[in-house]
């Protein structure tokens, strides 16, 4: 029988249905992350072993890396449905205890953005994780009584962009928990590769190598820029994705050599011009380019942080002389030959 796939209450984000298609279904398809994957090999094939649900599992990284996926990969290899909902959908506790009574033994529920659960919901999380146990208040005023369930053997499987949000005895019930890094250019290059080949799109070596070089080692930013140089190839260049064609295309993209768009060359030409390279907090800079400042936080500066042009001190962001660097050339750039990459990258 074919695993079933439930969404409790939630919207899937934008773009995510065209990478829907294209996302890894068993541990084999999966690129890239050799630690977590042969970790999660033993955990599937130890509790198979034992006819045992999975131990819960928590996914945390930047976005875009792959948590969504993995818990799907999971639930496809221990062949155990899958429910779906997020920290911000579960309004209540008796929302999350409603989707608990709907578990069966061996399934999975994926959290997505764990760290945003409510303090109280959490409190009926850790029973029914712990001892899968649901404690419900029946009544009201003297004549309440605490009821306590037993709930069937389930897997929570949590993902978060945010540690450090996550509450520590919420943490420490994860049985086992990964943390996804950006991959490397080899990965990027066979994510491309295989999406090409899934989706028959014409891409020759050196059209992937430059979209691979602007991943920002970011399987879904790799995703995304193959499918919208695709378009461009299609109408502008007989649908080959050469290497001049992506150059052309990732160009009106706005989307630079080491992959920056414009969102990230605000942030980093704000804290050099308008804050002499910083320390500036981040609420202003955010208010200075008008974005939201848990975006940059969860979106943008990871990768800034990576490449090394931003450091975060206790008095705020400073960019660093790479970063100042980049954005000269950048701009020196301007209007030059776009087929030039950047010395030394
Ligand atoms: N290891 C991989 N191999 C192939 N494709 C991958 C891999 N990891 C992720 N992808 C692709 O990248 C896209 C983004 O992955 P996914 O949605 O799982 O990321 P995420 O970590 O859950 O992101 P977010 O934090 O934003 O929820 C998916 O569409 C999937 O197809
Ligand atoms: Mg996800």
């Amino acid at each position: 029988m074919a695993p079933v796939v439930r969404m409790v209450g939630v919207q899937r984000r934008q773009g995510e249905r065209e990478n829907h298609a294209l996302r890894p279904q068993r541990l084999g398809d999966v690129i890239g992350q050799q630690r977590v994957r042969e970790n999660l090999r033993i955990l599937v094939e130890a509790a198979q072993g034992r006819g045992e649900a999975v131990d819960h599992i928590l996914f945390y990284g930047p976005p875009g890396l792959g948590k969504t996926s993995l818990a799907h990969v999971v639930a496809n290899e221990m062949n155990c449905n899958i429910r779906i909902t997020a920290g911000p959908s579960v309004e209540r506790a008796g929302d999350l205890a409603a989707i608990l009574t709907h578990m069966r033994e061996n399934d999975i529920l994926f959290i997505d953005e764990v760290h945003r659960l409510g303090r109280a919901i959490e409190e009926v999380l850790y029973p029914a994780m712990e001892e899968y146990a649901l404690d419900i208040v029946i009544g009201k005023g003297p004549a309440a009584k605490n009821v306590r369930l037993n709930l069937p053997r389930f897997t929570v499987i949590g993902a978060t962009t945010r540690l450090s949000l996550l509450a520590s005895p919420l943490r420490d019930r994860f049985g086992a928990s990964f943390r996804l890094d950006y991959y490397d250019l080899e990965a990027i290059r066979h994510i491309i590769a295989r999406a090409a080949r899934m989706q028959d799109i014409h891409i020759e070596p050196g059209g992937r190598e430059e979209i691979a070089g602007r991943a920002r080692g970011t399987p879904r930013v790799a995703l995304r820029l193959l499918l919208r140089v695709r378009d461009f190839a299609q109408v502008r260049a007989e649908g080959v994705i050469t290497a001049d064609v992506a150059v052309d295309a990732l160009g009106l993209m706005e989307v630079d050599a080491l992959g920056l768009d414009d969102v990230d060359r605000r942030i980093l030409s704000a804290i050099i011009n308008k804050y002499d390279g910083g320390p500036v907090g981040l609420e202003t800079i955010a208010a200075s380019i008008s974005e939201d400042s848990s975006t940059i936080m969860d979106v943008y500066e990871p990768y800034l942080l990576q490449l090394g042009f931003l450091e975060r001190t206790p008095r705020g962001r400073v960019a660093t002389q790479g970063a100042m660097r980049h954005l000269g050339v950048e701009q020196s750039r301007q209007g030059q030959d776009l087929q030039e990459r950047l010395p030394g990258v």
